[in-house]
C-alpha cells in the first residue's frame, strides 16, 4: 500500500471515529416549537394536538403509542436550521387517533431541504398506519417540516410527527423559525385610472321580481356631468337621465334586453343589459361593503351612512358596488358586563314582537331610505337562533315578522347566521313541533330548515331580498343554499388579514364549485383589505401582492365582493384593488362560473413551488386564468401547458390588472413567460386571436 493510500485510510478512519463518537439524537419534541403556525392551539410536546390541556393525550397513530415527537395540526410549519450539522432525520407520521373515525381528516407531511423536497408522505387519512420518513439531510442547511391539509381544510387535521428526531453530527440543538414571509415590497398600484370618456361598468345582467321595486343604477366612469339613456326599457320601469337610476316595478316575468348609454363632453358609450324579471336574485354576485372586519361591535347608523357616503365619493359605485350592509349589533344586546355595550341591554322587541334596533340605530328605515338616496342597497344581519353570535336579538320564533319588519324597512339583503341555533338544534331550548333537531336525526334537514323558514318568508315580501346564508360550510351548504332560497352560501369559518387565512379559505373552494352559478354563489367572506381591525382600527397585515391575490381569487371564484373596511380610510393603493372594471368584471360575468384549479406547478428548477392555476369560462367565449404563486420566492415560467387551460389556437392573453394585451401565443408551440411574485398572482384573460 503505498503512502497516499495510506494517509487516506487513517483520513478515512478519523472521520469515521469522529462521526461515531460525536453522533447525537436530537429530538424534534426538544426543540423550540414556538414559531410553528398552526391553525389553533400550539405545537405539543409527545403528546397529540389538543384544544384544551385536559385533552391532551400521548400519541397514537392507529393503535400504536409513540413517547416521543410532535402532535400538530395542519396546515403546520416549522423550519429547523440545520446548518449542516445534521446526517438524518426521521420519524414515524400519520393522523392522531384522537380524531380517529372523523372522515373529513386528511394530511400530507413533508420534509423540504433547501427548497428541495426530500420526502413526502402523500396524502394520509385516519385510520392509516404510520408512516416511516427517513430521510438523508447531510448538507442541508434549513429543514422545512411541513404538514398540509391534503386541499381540503384543516378540519380535525390531528398530525404527529412521531419519533421525529435528528442524528447529528455533534450538534446538540438548532435554531427554529416558523412559516417563512416573501420579502416586503412597498404597495404599488397596477390599475389604470379610468379615461376620461364615458366607459359603462358593472354586469350585463340584473334580476328581479315582478312586483318588487326595481332599483339599479347604472355604474359609469367619466368625467361629469353624464348623460344616461336606456333603449329598450320595459314598461314599468323609467330611467332618470341625470342619475342613471333605473327605477319602477315589473309586473310580469319576462326577459328584457336594454341597451344602456352614458354621454359627456369627451364621448358616449354603450352597454348591452339585459333584464330578467324571474324568481332569481343576484344573478351576478353581490358587491358592497359590510361593517364587520372594521366596526364590529361599535358600528353606528352614522358610520353606515358615512360608509354609504363614501361608496359615492370615492367613485367605488360607478364601479359597481352597491350593497351598504349592517351586520351584527343593529339590535339590542343580552344582559353583559361589557362597559362599551350598556346602551345596548335593553327588550330585544316591543309588546307586538316587533324587533327593536338598538340606540345606536335610531331610524332603520330612515337608514335604509338614506342609502336607497344615494342609488344604493341597503344589508343587514340576523340569526336563527335565539340570539346572534354577538348576543343581540335572533330572529328565531319571529321569522315571518322579521321578515316583514325587514322589507318594511326597505332593506335588500339578509345575512343569516347560525351561531345560538345550535341551541335549538341541539334541544336546548323548547323547540314548537316540526322543528327538526339533531338527535337521531336521519338527514340534514335540522341544518337546512331554519334558512328553509327564513328564506319563505323573505320571498312572500313584496320586496326583493337577497338572501346570505351564513353557518360556515356545515352539512355541504352548498348542495343545498339554493333550495332554500340562498343566493349565497359561506363555506368556511371567518376570514382574517392573514395569507394563510387568505389561502385556507381561497384556495379550498373546488367542491362548492359545481353549484355555484347566477343566483347562487360560493361565499368566501369579506374582502380583508384597507383599515378593518373588528372594532380596533389597524390597516391589513396582508402585502400588497397578497391583496392582488386574494382580490384576484375572490373574482376568479365568483364570491361576493364586500369590503370589509372603513370606507372613510381608503388609500390610493386600497381604491386601485377595488376599482379595477376588467378585474370586476370577472366576478361579475353573466355566465357565473366558478374557477376551479386547472393545474399546480409543485417543482420548478428542481426547486419546491406551489403555483396553482385557476380557469373558469366567461359569457363572452373567453377565458379568465389566475396564475397564483403561493410560494415565498418568486417564480419565473415559460409557460406551455396550454392544453391544461382547454385553450388552443392563438390567443391574445390580456394582463386584466395592467388592462394590457401581453402576448398573442400559438398555444401548439409558444412559450408564455410569466413572472409571478411570492404570495402573488398574474390574472389574464385569454380571447381567441380574430
Ligand atoms: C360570525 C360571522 C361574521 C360576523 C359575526 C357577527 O359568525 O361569521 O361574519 O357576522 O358572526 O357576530
Amino acid at each position: 500500500m503505498g503512502l497516499r493510500a495510506l494517509i487516506g485510510l487513517r483520513l478515512l478512519a478519523t472521520a469515521m471515529t469522529t462521526s461515531v463518537v460525536s453522533a447525537e439524537t436530537v429530538w424534534l419534541a426538544d426543540l423550540n416549537l414556538s414559531p410553528v403556525v398552526q391553525p389553533w392551539g400550539r405545537p405539543q410536546k409527545n403528546s397529540c394536538a389538543a384544544r384544551k390541556p385536559e385533552d391532551a393525550a400521548p400519541l397514537k397513530i392507529r393503535g400504536k403509542v409513540f413517547a416521543r415527537g410532535v402532535g400538530t395540526v395542519a396546515e403546520s410549519i416549522l423550519v429547523v436550521s440545520l446548518e449542516g450539522g445534521a446526517k438524518t432525520f426521521s420519524a414515524q407520521v400519520g393522523l392522531d387517533d384522537a380524531k380517529r373515525g372523523s372522515a373529513r381528516s386528511s394530511v400530507e407531511f413533508f420534509v423540504i431541504g433547501d427548497g428541495r423536497m426530500l420526502w413526502r408522505s402523500g396524502v394520509m387519512r385516519t385510520g392509516t398506519e404510520a408512516k416511516p420518513c427517513e430521510v438523508n439531510v447531510v448538507g442541508v442547511r434549513q429543514l422545512m417540516l411541513k404538514v398540509g391539509d391534503a386541499e381540503d381544510g384543516n378540519n380535525d387535521d390531528f398530525a404527529d410527527w412521531a419519533d421525529a428526531r435528528f442524528e447529528t453530527t455533534g450538534a446538540k440543538t438548532f435554531r427554529t423559525s416558523g412559516e417563512p414571509v416573501p420579502a416586503p415590497v412597498a404597495p404599488y398600484i397596477l390599475t389604470p385610472p379610468p379615461p376620461a370618456s364615458p366607459r359603462i361598468n358593472g354586469p350585463g345582467v340584473f334580476g328581479v321580481r315582478p312586483g318588487s321595486p326595481f332599483l339599479y343604477a347604472i355604474p359609469a366612469t367619466g368625467e361629469r356631468p353624464l348623460a344616461y339613456q336606456a333603449k329598450g326599457l320595459p314598461t314599468g320601469l323609467r330611467l332618470d337621465p341625470k342619475t342613471g337610476r333605473i327605477s319602477g316595478v315589473l309586473s310580469a316575468k319576462g326577459e328584457f334586453i336594454v341597451t344602456l348609454r352614458a354621454t359627456n363632453a369627451r364621448g358616449s358609450a354603450e352597454k348591452r343589459f339585459r333584464i330578467v324579471c324571474g324568481d332569481t336574485l343576484a344573478l351576478t354576485p353581490p358587491m358592497g361593503w359590510n361593517s364587520w372586519n372594521c366596526f364590529a361591535q361599535t358600528v353606528s347608523a352614522e358610520k353606515i351612512k358615512a360608509a354609504a357616503d363614501a361608496m359615492v365619493s370615492t367613485g367605488l359605485a360607478d364601479h359597481g358596488w352597491s350593497y351598504v350592509n349592517i351586520d351584527d349589533y343593529w339590535q339590542n344586546h343580552l344582559p353583559t358586563d361589557e362597559k362599551t355595550l350598556q346602551d345596548l341591554v335593553r327588550p330585544f322587541r316591543d309588546e307586538r314582537g316587533v324587533i327593536a334596533s338598538n340606540v345606536r340605530f335610531p331610524d332603520m328605515k330612515g337608514l335604509a331610505d338614506y342609502i336607497h338616496a344615494r342609488g344604493l342597497k341597503a344589508g343587514l344581519y340576523s340569526s336563527p337562533g335565539p340570539t346572534t353570535c354577538g348576543k343581540c336579538a335572533g330572529s328565531w320564533l319571529h321569522e315571518e315578522q322579521d321578515a316583514r319588519t325587514f322589507a318594511e324597512w326597505g332593506f335588500d339583503f339578509l345575512k343569516y347566521d347560525w351561531c345560538s341555533y345550535s341551541s335549538v338544534v341541539e334541544g336546548k331550548v323548547p323547540t314548537p313541533s316540526g322543528v327538526p333537531v339533531r338527535k337521531g336525526s336521519k338527514d340534514d334537514a335540522y341544518a337546512s330548515h331554519p334558512f328553509k323558514v327564513m328564506g319563505g318568508y323573505l320571498r312572500a315580501q313584496k320586496r326583493d331580498i337577497v338572501f346570505s346564508l351564513c353557518q360556515y360550510g356545515n352539512n355541504d351548504v352548498w348542495k343545498w343554499g339554493a333550495a332554500v332560497g340562498g343566493s349565497s352560501w359561506r363555506t368556511t369559518g371567518d376570514v382574517n388579514d392573514s395569507w394563510r387565512s387568505v389561502r385556507e379559505i381561497g384556495f379550498t373552494q373546488d367542491k362548492a364549485a359545481p353549484y355555484a352559478k347566477p343566483g347562487s354563489w360560493t361565499d368566501t367572506d369579506m374582502l380583508i383589505l384597507g383599515w378593518i381591525g373588528w372594532g380596533r382600527m389597524r390597516p391589513t397585515s396582508l402585502s400588497a401582492d397578497e391583496q392582488y391575490a386574494h382580490v384576484s381569487l375572490w373574482c376568479m371564484l365568483s364570491s361576493p365582493l364586500l369590503i370589509g373596511c372603513d370606507m372613510t380610510k381608503l388609500d390610493a393603493f386600497t381604491l386601485n384593488l377595488l376599482a379595477n372594471d376588467e378585474v370586476l368584471a370577472v366576478n361579475q360575468d353573466e355566465l357565473g362560473r366558478q374557477a376551479t384549479c386547472a393545474l399546480r406547478i409543485e417543482e420548478v428548477e428542481g426547486k419546491v413551488a406551489d403555483v396553482r392555476i385557476y380557469a373558469k369560462d366567461l359569457a363572452d367565449g373567453g377565458r379568465a386564468v389566475a396564475f397564483f404563486n403561493l410560494g415565498v420566492e418568486p417564480v419565473k415560467l415559460a409557460f406551455k401547458e396550454f392544453g391544461k387551460l382547454k385553450l388552443s389556437g392563438r390567443q391574445v392573453a390580456r394582463d386584466l390588472w395592467r388592462q394590457r394585451d401581453v402576448a398573442t401565443p400559438d398555444t401548439a408551440k409558444d412559450a408564455l413567460p410569466l413572472l409571478l411574485p411570492g404570495h402573488g398572482v398574474l390574472l389574464y384573460k385569454f380571447a381567441a386571436a380574430k
